[in-house]
């Protein structure tokens, strides 16, 4: 189970120096008992969009305890700098668990990294419309291990500034993913005052759809053959027929693979 005293502490000290995360404590409370609960699941998780190192933090405070990796992604070195920082004061000192990335997603997930099974990752960095679907579509080529969960941030996020009026992470997700059950996590606008329904910054507008929630997980689940979802789990005939359309060689290898390794 995670520390919360120890959570409380890592809060306390962004307090104190000024760097809250932009999420609500809900939506921190949520996600840090998502990733306890499934802690098993991976060996690392991401951060794609630091900024101030509010949350990023939090999550290495939650990487160091588990024995996971945290690798922090973000396009702009300013950022990736300050959230260096913020990690380094919030848990006095700098966790070796804890990996500084400048790129965005598609590079990261280009590169080699501990293994394919990650527990969670958490999309937080552009959220015009094409760069969500461009973060989706780079998770759906990487090869990481399913089930995948994914959370956004900003799901209902809106602005009434004319360079911002693509922003929709809630569209991107939907057009994508829609395929899947989406969750959501953290507040909701219009439940409370934590998340403005009318615009506030004069300049950019930003406020969020009233009813929309703060943000989602999307669980990519484990791929299954054809057989697989065709055979109820007592029957097995579909898989038995098509094993013995195949030559006995290929589906000796096939029954190995299946086994596993041996121990
Ligand atoms: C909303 S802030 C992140 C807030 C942070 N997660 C928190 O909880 O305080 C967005 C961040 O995403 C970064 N960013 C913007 N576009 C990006 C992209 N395509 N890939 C990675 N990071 C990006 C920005 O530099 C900025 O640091």
């Amino acid at each position: 189970m995670i520390d919360a005293a120890g959570i409380g502490d890592v809060r306390r000290e962004l307090e104190r120096i000024g760097c809250l995360s932009s999420t609500s404590p809900s939506f921190q409370n949520q996600l840090l008992s998502y990733l306890d609960m499934n802690a098993d699941r991976g060996d690392f998780l991401v951060e794609v969009g630091c900024f101030r190192g509010g949350l990023t933090a939090q999550l290495a405070y939650f990487a160091r305890e588990a024995g996971k990796d945290l690798f922090v992604v973000d396009v702009d070195p300013k950022y990736l700098n300050m959230a260096r920082e913020t990690v380094t004061r919030a848990l006095g000192g700098l966790p070796s668990c804890v990996h500084f990335v400048q790129a965005d997603l598609r590079n990261f997930l280009a590169r080699p990294r501990p293994s394919d099974r990650c527990v969670l990752l958490f999309i937080d960095g552009d959220h015009h419309y094409d760069g969500v679907v461009r973060d989706i579509r780079a998770v759906l080529d990487s090869g990481l291990e399913r089930p995948l969960s994914i959370c956004f941030h900003d799901y209902g996020l809106r602005y009434t500034a004319r360079d911002h009026l693509d922003v929709r992470v809630d569209r991107a997700i939907h057009d994508l993913l829609g395929d899947h059950a989406v969750i959501p996590i953290g507040e909701v606008a219009g439940f409370s005052g934590v998340m403005p329904t009318e615009p506030v910054v004069a300049d950019s507008g930003a406020h969020f759809e009233s009813g929309a929630s703060e943000g989602v997980v999307v669980v990519l689940p484990a791929a299954q053959t054809v057989a697989r979802r065709v055979d109820r789990p007592e029957g097995g005939r579909v898989r038995r027929l098509l094993r013995s359309t195949l030559p006995a060689g290929v589906r000796r290898t096939l029954r190995s693979a299946l086994a596993g390794p041996r121990r």
